[in-house]
């Protein structure tokens, strides 16, 4: 089984995995739309995490990652509670850098969830990011990770970016 990562997955995998794999998922955006009480926000003040938001002239690139068939339950029940703020697991198809075509798990959030904020300009997501903080760290920790992983990766996300950005002015970085 394949598992594509968008937002922390691609940063902190904390999963097995015996491939992986640059890819695209087409007809997607990631954006910091859905808010975090678990993770990197607490119930009443929530952090800002990404999700996926259809667009159709939108390409979405992450990592994928393959799990070995043995572990494949023990991955699924680890990532659904991990990802249980709000986040639903579908399959979806994928063009890897090196041309081949996946099928993969992913976990997106939509705006019928309890913890759905929508959007916000980047200073006003980078405020909040910055006030936030939860069981698994700073949200700033989220935020400057994924931007640096997707410059890693050459996948540099304008809004990511310039979320990340807001974030370092206020940091005086
Ligand atoms: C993902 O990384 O693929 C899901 C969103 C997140 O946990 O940041």
């Amino acid at each position: 089984m394949w598992v594509f990562g968008y937002g922390s997955l691609i940063w902190r995998p904390a999963i097995p995995f015996e491939d992986e794999v640059v890819a695209d998922l087409a007809g997607y955006a990631r954006r910091f739309w859905q808010g975090s009480t678990d993770h990197r926000g607490v119930p009443g003040a929530p952090g800002r995490v990404v999700t996926l938001v259809e667009d159709p002239r939108a390409q979405c690139r992450g990592r994928a990652f393959e799990v070995p068939e043995k572990m494949v339950s023990r991955v699924v029940a680890q990532l659904d509670h991990r990802e249980q703020g709000g986040y639903d697991r579908l399959m979806v198809p994928l063009e890897a850098a090196d041309g081949r075509r996946l099928e993969a798990a992913v976990y997106l959030a939509t705006a019928d969830n309890p913890n759905w904020l929508g959007p916000a300009s980047a200073d006003a997501i980078a405020d909040q990011v910055l006030r936030s903080h939860g069981p698994s760290g700073s949200n700033t920790e989220y935020v400057l990770e994924l931007d640096r992983a997707l410059d890693e990766i050459g996948a540099l996300d304008p809004h990511v970016h310039a979320v990340a950005e807001a974030v370092r002015v206020r940091m005086g970085r």
